[in-house]
């Protein structure tokens, strides 16, 4: 999840770029680049600058005084594909230098498109996806030329093929030499456009345009346009028929554009689920790392806090439907165990730099055991340690509470499950998209109100259900500082239930799978104590409406997907009650994002 940033007008681009690229670091920021045309933008364009480094670009000094120009795009990268390094920082350039391309998202099918760029003799110099755009377009450019097309025709032509061979999700702006204008580009990744007096404005978000403009034109999926000094050209993708979108008047401060609107990011993350899991659950696991798992005796995850969470509830599944024996530890107790070799250990790590998962996974390798890191962050230190590593597509997540980073190891660790267990959920999973959706439409107010006044919450599932209540709680307790217990709902008559009054909630989570008539009859022991229900169930579930204080039905769906969809309900709770106490949502006191000590 890069951030970009683009400018055309009369002013020097490279200034308003920098400022631009600050508004976005919160995408990310492990390099930051920019790359600028010379000359002034009514003269044509002349050759690219390029400036481009490894940090942070608060830290870029005047190395950026360099790019002198009108026309400019930039980039703060969140690695992907190669890790943070010069080299692998965007822009990346065709091999004449002509071409500069700024990229943020994924090209799903960038390694088959290499190699076929190598073989017709393009030279690469950096690891990352992007680079095949810069070629591409350099080759459709060429071949366009052998058609006998020029200016502008040769540009719709090389546009629109590279759109016919690239997947994948692409915010792209795009610098070409004598191209007076840029090129931007929109499929599954944000871009708007801003409309200033003689000057126009391309960024992920509306951050770094508000400073100069309100005027914002949110482009929608497939749309690609050319800001020129004169104006903006708008195209739809494949029609190439020019379309009209609104520019709306936005007064949002530049805090509140950051959030996207929302109050936390926390929140902003939430709602960025439905695309997380689908990015993460659909990607391509490496045949080797798929070998060494198919054969594996037994796997062992080791993890912390939320990403632990995620660890058992894989055991759930693999367990239930692959027949592999998993054991799951909290890695900082997983120094006193040993492992049988021929054991796969997978360390869970949303960070990668959590020093007990990063310690324990030391251990297993020194035990002989092959090492996997199912980790968010690229280049990450768990990523130097493990022999395979499976990256959980959820972006940069600035809430100290996981919300889309557990949903996306969720996804990584089912993909797992999917391929051991031959394609079982896969199609269920590609589909969830829209379920999720419709979860998010769910308003946690009436479970809220009664959270917020406890000062003990249980929260009590079966089977796969039982983890997600241990992260329910953990949500709930971390944001809100009430004590939040998750408990596996046959264990609470073995000694929590003397702690059941009507002053205790019980968020129960009941979904109609195996577990359903002994849940049932749990909940109803419950209610027998007085402790007011909270119960999260299938859709259309009358029996436990009637039994349940408050009733939140799941969108109806496959089971697998109730998972999924159960988790984002408690998250939900858990954020809204905090709000109404007014905590710090996303910085809960006390915590730290990523615990570097042991
Ligand atoms: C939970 O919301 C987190 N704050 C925390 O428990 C986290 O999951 C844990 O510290 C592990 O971090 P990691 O995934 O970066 O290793
Ligand atoms: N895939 C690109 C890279 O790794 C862009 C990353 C992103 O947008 O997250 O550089």
């Amino acid at each position: 999840m890069c951030g970009i940033v683009g400018y055309v007008g009369e002013r020097n681009a490279a200034p308003i770029i920098v400022e631009g690229l600050k508004c976005l670091e919160y995408r990310g920021y492990d390099s930051f680049g920019l790359a600028v045309a010379d000359g002034t933008a009514t003269d044509g364009g002349g050759k690219l600058t390029v400036v481009k480094k490894q940090g942070r670009i608060s830290d870029a000094g005047s190395d950026v005084s360099l790019a002198c120009g009108n026309i400019g795009i930039g980039h703060t990268r969140w690695a992907t594909h190669g890790v943070p390094s010069d080299v692998n920082a965007h822009p990346h350039t065709d091999c004449t230098g002509d071409i500069a391309v700024v990229h943020n998202g994924i090209i799903e099918n960038y390694a088959e498109l290499k190699k076929t760029l190598i073989a017709e003799g393009h030279v690469f110099k950096s690891e990352t996806d992007t680079e095949v755009i810069a070629h591409l377009l350099e080759k459709f450019r060429n071949a366009a030329a052998e058609k006998g097309l020029s200016g502008i025709e040769k540009v719709d032509f090389a546009v629109k093929n590279l759109m016919d061979t690239l997947e994948g999700s692409f915010a792209l702006l795009i610098l070409i030499r004598g191209f007076n204008g840029l090129i931007a580009i929109k499929r599954f990744s944000p871009l708007v456009l801003g409309i200033g007096d003689d000057e126009l404005f391309a960024s992920s978000d509306m951050t770094p345009i508000l400073e100069h403009t309100q005027k914002i034109l949110f482009l929608e999926d497939n749309d690609y346009a050319y800001l020129m000094p004169d104006g903006i050209r708008l195209f739809g993708y494949p029609s190439a028929k020019t379309v009209e979108r609104d520019v709306k008047t936005v007064d949002w401060d530049v805090e509140s554009a950051k959030k996207g609107g929302y109050e936390y990011f926390m929140e902003k993350e939430i709602f960025e689920q439905p695309a997380v899991f689908v990015n993460s659950f659909r990607q391509k696991i490496d045949d080797g790392a798929v070998s060494v798992l198919k054969k594996a005796s037994s796997i062992t995850v080791v993890a912390c806090g939320s990403s632990y969470h995620a660890g058992l509830i894989f055991r759930y599944l693999m367990e239930k439907y692959c027949k592999i024996p998993v054991r799951v530890e909290i890695a900082s107790e997983f120094l006193n165990f040993t492992t049988a070799k021929g054991t796969v250990v997978i360390a869970v790590t949303q960070s990668g730099e959590t020093a007990d998962t990063l310690a324990a996974l030391r251990h297993a390798k020194a035990n002989g055991c092959p090492v996997f890191a199912v980790t968010n962050v690229l280049g990450s230190s768990v990523t130097r340690i493990a022999d395979y590593v499976l990256y959980t597509r959820a972006g940069p997540e600035i809430s100290v509470a996981a919300t889309k980073s557990f949903i996306a190891q969720c996804a990584v660790l089912l993909r797992i499950v999917s391929i051991i267990g031959k394609g079982i959920f896969e199609k269920e999973l590609f589909e969830i998209y829209p379920v999720l959706e419709e979860t998010l439409l769910f308003d946690p107010a009436d479970a809220s109100a009664v959270c917020k006044d406890a000062e003990n919450i249980f929260y009590v599932g079966r089977g796969v259900y039982y983890p997600i209540s241990l992260e329910g709680a953990l949500k709930m307790k971390e944001i809100t500082y009430i004590h939040a217990e998750g408990c596996a709902a046959g264990e609470l008559k073995h000694g929590p239930f003397s702690l059941l009054t009507p002053k205790t909630p019980v968020v129960a989570v009941c979904t109609k799978d195996d577990a359903y008539p002994v849940m049932i009859s749990n909940i109803k022991e419950m209610k027998a104590r007085g402790a007011p229900v909270i119960a999260i169930g299938s859709g259309g579930d009358a029996d436990l409406k009637e039994i349940a204080d408050i009733f939140i039905p799941l969108p109806r769906s496959k089971n697998i997907c109730e998972v999924i969809s159960a988790t984002i309900i408690l998250q939900m709770i858990a954020y809204n009650t905090a709000v109404l106490l007014g905590r710090d949502v996303d910085k809960p006191r006390n915590l730290a994002k990523s615990v570097t000590v042991i």
